[in-house]
């Protein structure tokens, strides 16, 4: 059975990745989504490839009117809006010491300003029309402990899991759920760096199920939060990382763990 029948969904940062794979399945389940990003023609040729039951436009998650426009091109298309995911990103990938006030910003702006943004401007319109909602904030396993040379994005995603949380208190008596998704390292644009085969196994031999994630292992998480399987669950984190970040002992030197 169709999980999403009828129910419309934002997807932030969808033209790639994590959100795209997300787009793709919320579609396959019965659902239509928006698209919101700042790659054009990517986020033209997704929506092309899913078909009607996808709209591309132009979002960026920093501008306060984008992300209110999103919410009304989803109601004036869709007729209603059920469910967000905030998958949006920048990196900043360099040592604290010597980033630039600019490039901490951007970092920043994107991942927990523009995630605040967005869900406040979906929130605001299921509180005006008394509707229920759902929102999935995606952070990382490097929100949960420090990552050396990616500081501001740490620092970020660690925010986004308070955001959240904090949103989902704030609205849970109208019955909106916040959640957050905490990915570990999933093979898209984002991570280029594992297209090279040695690196990509190098990473699957430390992580505990043996293999990196790919997008499908992530919008699984999502869609479930997403879902009336978690109509239970709110102001929670869920860690898709193939037990990566509980595996700090088994890099111990002097210890057999495979
Ligand atoms: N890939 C991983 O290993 C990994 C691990 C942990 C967490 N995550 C998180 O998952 C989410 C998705 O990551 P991904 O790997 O799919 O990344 P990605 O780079 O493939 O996609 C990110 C998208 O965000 C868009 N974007 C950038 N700035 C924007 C803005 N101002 N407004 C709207 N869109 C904007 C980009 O154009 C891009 O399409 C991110 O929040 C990322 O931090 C990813």
């Amino acid at each position: 059975m169709a999980h999403f029948t009828d129910r419309v969904c934002i997807i932030t940062g969808g033209a790639s990745g994590i959100g795209a794979e997300t787009a793709r399945r919320f579609v396959a389940d019965g659902g239509r989504v928006i698209i919101g990003d700042i790659d054009d023609d990517q986020g033209e040729a997704l929506a092309a490839e899913i078909g009607d039951s996808a709209i591309y436009t132009h979002g960026d998650v920093c501008n306060p009117a984008a992300c209110a426009a999103m919410v009304a091109l989803a109601v004036s298309r869709f007729g209603r809006l059920d469910g967000l995911v905030n998958s949006a990103i920048r990196m900043g990938p360099t040592a604290l010491v010597d980033l630039s006030p600019d490039d901490w910003r951007k970092v920043v702006d994107v991942g927990l300003t523009g995630t605040f943004l967005m869900t406040q401007a979906a929130g605001r319109w299921w509180i005006e029309q008394s509707k229920p909602g759902a929102v999935v904030n995606l952070s990382s396993t490097g929100g949960l402990q420090p990552y050396n040379l990616a500081g501001a994005y740490s620092t970020t995603k660690a925010g986004v899991i308070m955001l959240s949380k904090q949103f989902g208190l704030e609205w849970a008596r109208n019955n909106i759920r916040v959640n957050t998704v905490c990915p570990g390292h999933t093979e898209t644009p984002l991570t280029a760096y594992m297209r090279d085969p040695a690196v990509k196994q190098a990473r699957a031999d430390v992580t505990p199920l043996g293999r990196v994630g790919q997008p499908e292992d992530i919008a699984d998480g999502i869609l479930y939060l997403l879902s009336d399987a978690a109509s239970y669950v709110t102001s929670s984190e869920l860690v898709i990382d193939g037990g990566m970040s509980t595996s700090l002992f088994n890099h111990m030197p002097g210890r057999k763990w495979d």
